[in-house]
């Protein structure tokens, strides 16, 4: 099932994480393979206080959709796990800066394997902490909750690390795509593409409405 992968923004991401899993298929069919992401959350319990899903159900989205496969991995030294990410379907692995004893090696494992390679930023975590790694960059992922859980509400604050990367890159020519997520809907949405944001992952305001074809247009059209 190839496909051509959008890589120009504005991109949203849905996020599987407020699907209905006994649904999968249908909801991963949301996604047009020609326009957005599949976003998905893997979370270990230990990165971060929730426990959600690993390789074998990347395996099953690769099976069910050609769609580009955005993996975000809250789970503590990545580095183990990202071969089998890889081999699962993962198209993109982003991994935390928070949560890799060594950041370096972690990255040239993502890039070695062939998926493209992202980093994550919690809230509390500079830009700075990323700074040595950007111009290696496929993704710059700002995080705009604490990572964790569905559900919760936009920090505009994190603007500010936004406006921040898109500067960085003006000034040493790179090419990260910057995305957000937590707290994603058309208002906030609009607030992020404003500020610089290029791939806009959401979950409740998509699955978690009542009809998530109408809703996931409705995000398209905001971040126009
Ligand atoms: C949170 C996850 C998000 C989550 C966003 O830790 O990384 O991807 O699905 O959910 P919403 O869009 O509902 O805030
Ligand atoms: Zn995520």
């Amino acid at each position: 099932m190839e496909t051509s992968h959008p890589l120009t923004p504005p991109i949203v991401a849905p996020s599987i994480l407020s699907a209905d899993f006994s649904r999968f298929a249908a909801e991963l069919a949301v996604a047009d393979p020609e326009r957005e992401w599949v976003h998905c959350d893997v979370m270990d319990y230990h990165f971060v206080p929730n426990l959600t899903f690993g390789p074998i159900v990347v395996r099953a989205a690769r099976k069910l959709t050609s769609a580009f496969l955005d993996v975000h991995l809250m789970i503590e030294e990545p580095l183990r796990s990202v071969a089998e990410f890889r081999a699962a379907g993962a198209d993109e692995i982003t991994v935390h800066v928070e949560a890799c004893a060594d950041v370096a090696a972690t990255l040239a494992a993502v890039r070695a394997g062939g998926a493209r390679v992202g980093l994550a930023l919690k809230p509390g975590t500079p830009l700075a902490a990323a700074e040595p790694y950007l111009a290696d960059l496929d993704l710059l992922l700002v995080m705009t909750v604490e990572p964790g859980f569905g559900g919760q509400v936009f920090m505009t604050e994190q603007m500010a690390k936004v406006e921040a990367a898109v500067e960085w890159r003006a000034r040493r020519g790179a090419h990260f795509l910057i995305e957000v997520d937590g707290g994603i809907a058309p208002d906030t949405a609009r607030i992020a593409r404003a500020a610089g944001a290029e791939v806009f992952v959401a979950g409740h305001a998509i699955y978690r409405q009542s009809n998530p074809e109408i809703a996931l247009a409705t995000l398209r059209q905001a971040v126009r």
